[in-house]
């Protein structure tokens, strides 16, 4: 058994060769987290020999390596060599995105580079002017993750005439005649509190910074409030968020406003059709309606050149009475965004208008409606179809390819089909939403891949 206690990457990489040379298996090397600045410690890892065949690890690899040992957590040098041990008895390892060994890599290296984006974005300079009178400027940042080294070159391009230095509890990193340097960070006390531009940029910050445009659940996520004490301006963020608040929920009542008054619209026409007596609100041609809340009716633009039929409302549609505004509703959004599509300019309905669901403990679990249910729920969604006369139809799920096409082929093999509608308008057949949702993480990203493309085939045929 070796052990070796290392500090950071090149002290890792240094013990891992000649232990990966000597063919060690990571079951036979225990690694620690030495404290910072402390010499490297080891125990025999240093007295192997090495093989007669020199490493091969791939730049992917090392690039992936040095930014796992930024991440705060003993654990990382046991993955790393791990990974570098598994890649040399399998080359195309780092391809296979399900491996858990990559699959948690993957998450750490993220971790790291959204810290360093941080550290971008947060770092606040301070002005000091030294015994001959010389501007030099310093920051403090407290990062999440270790990650001054991979942080600092932006700096060092960005303000390559100034001198400055950036303090972290990790060690400091001094920039002085166009070299870096890393040094232990001095103690805390001895560096300034705040300088003669604090006020100003107090208040240029008030000045730019537009109240009735800040989103505080957007600017909380982007912005958490661990960072705020080393932000001159956080004082004045407080403030704006509050204002911010209530200008936000304003806005957002307004809009939603908006939409109700769409969908009202919209609800009003389709029971002003002459054998529409009552509307889905009192339709009883199945049972589905005596659990649900209300009838969830399609809702958008009536003269959309795209309707998306998916299956039935969810427990948060059944709730507010609108279509795709839950979970499933936030996959689909994004996947419309990134598509190029505005769910305004579509129309959105479900295949059933009412909530199938049954109860699990305190919570309702969505049932799928069988086939009954889909074809007496038909009356409606026809009904829609000839009122807002779509060129093209898009089925999300099996569901709504039941009801729009009478089809019960898989979805895999239906999306390559050209299906016409009775109508005819033109069906995409795609994966629901949901079915991203449900799926582990690799499925998942294939499975929103097929429905953006899907979508994107959608708008080009709308087109
Ligand atoms: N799933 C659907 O099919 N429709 C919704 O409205 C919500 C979730």
């Amino acid at each position: 058994m070796y052990s070796a206690c290392v500090q950071d990457y090149a002290q890792w990489r240094d013990v891992a060769r000649p232990l990966l040379s000597a063919s060690i298996a990571p079951e036979q090397m225990e690694w620690r987290s030495s404290v910072r600045f402390e010499p490297l410690a080891s125990d025999g890892a240093f007295e192997l020999t090495p093989a007669a065949t020199p490493l091969r690890l791939s730049r992917q690899l090392i690039e992936l390596l040095q930014t796992l040992a930024c991440y705060r957590q003993p654990g990382r040098w046991d993955l790393m060599y791990r990974l570098a041990w598994r890649s040399l008895q399998k080359p195309r390892l780092l391809e296979d995105a399900a491996d858990p060994d990559v699959h948690r890599a993957t998450q750490m290296a993220s971790a790291v580079n959204r810290e360093v984006h941080k550290m971008h974005a947060f770092v606040r300079f301070r002005e000091m002017t030294d015994e001959q009178g010389d501007k030099k400027y310093y920051a403090w940042f407290e990062p999440t993750h270790e990650v001054l080294r991979l942080g600092v070159p932006f700096f060092c391009k960005r303000f390559p005439n100034m001198e400055w230095m950036i303090a972290t509890p990790d060690g400091t990193a001094l920039w002085q005649d166009g070299e870096l340097k890393y040094v232990e960070t001095p103690d805390r006390a001895s560096l300034p509190k705040a300088d003669a531009h604090e006020g100003l940029w107090r208040t240029y910050y008030r000045n730019i910074c537009n109240v009735s445009r800040i989103n505080p659940p957007a600017m909380r996520r982007e912005m958490p409030q661990r960072y705020w004490r080393n932000l001159p301006e956080s004082v004045e963020i407080q403030t704006l968020l509050r204002e911010g608040q209530s200008s936000f929920a304003l806005r957002q009542r307004e809009a939603m406003d908006l939409e109700m008054t769409k969908a009202r619209a919209m609800q009003r026409a389709l029971t002003d059709l002459p054998d529409y007596s009552g509307g889905p609100t009192a339709c009883r041609r199945c049972d589905i309606w005596r659990n649900a809340t209300q009838a969830v009716l399609g809702e958008g633009s009536t003269s959309a050149a795209i309707m998306l039929v998916g299956e039935q409302p969810g427990d948060e549609e059944d709730l507010r009475g609108r279509p795709f505004v839950g979970p499933a509703g936030r996959v689909l959004d994004d996947a419309l965004k990134t598509a190029g599509l505005e769910r305004g300019e579509l129309y959105i309905t479900n295949a059933v208008k009412h909530f199938k669901w049954q109860p699990r403990g305190k919570r309702r679990l969505h049932k799928r409606p069988d086939a009954s249910e889909v074809s007496a729920c038909n009356h409606w969604l026809d009904a829609e179809v000839s009122q807002v006369k779509p060129r093209i139809i898009v089925a999300l799920g099996a569901s709504a390819l039941r009801a729009v096409a009478g089809m019960t082929d898989s979805i895999e093999s239906a999306r390559q089909l050209q299906i016409p509608h009775a109508s005819g308008a033109q069906i995409v057949c795609t994966y629901h939403p949901s079915a991203i949702l449900r799926a582990d993480p690799e499925n998942a990203h294939q499975l929103r891949a097929h429905l953006i493309g899907d979508l994107r085939r959608a708008r080009e045929l709308a087109a």
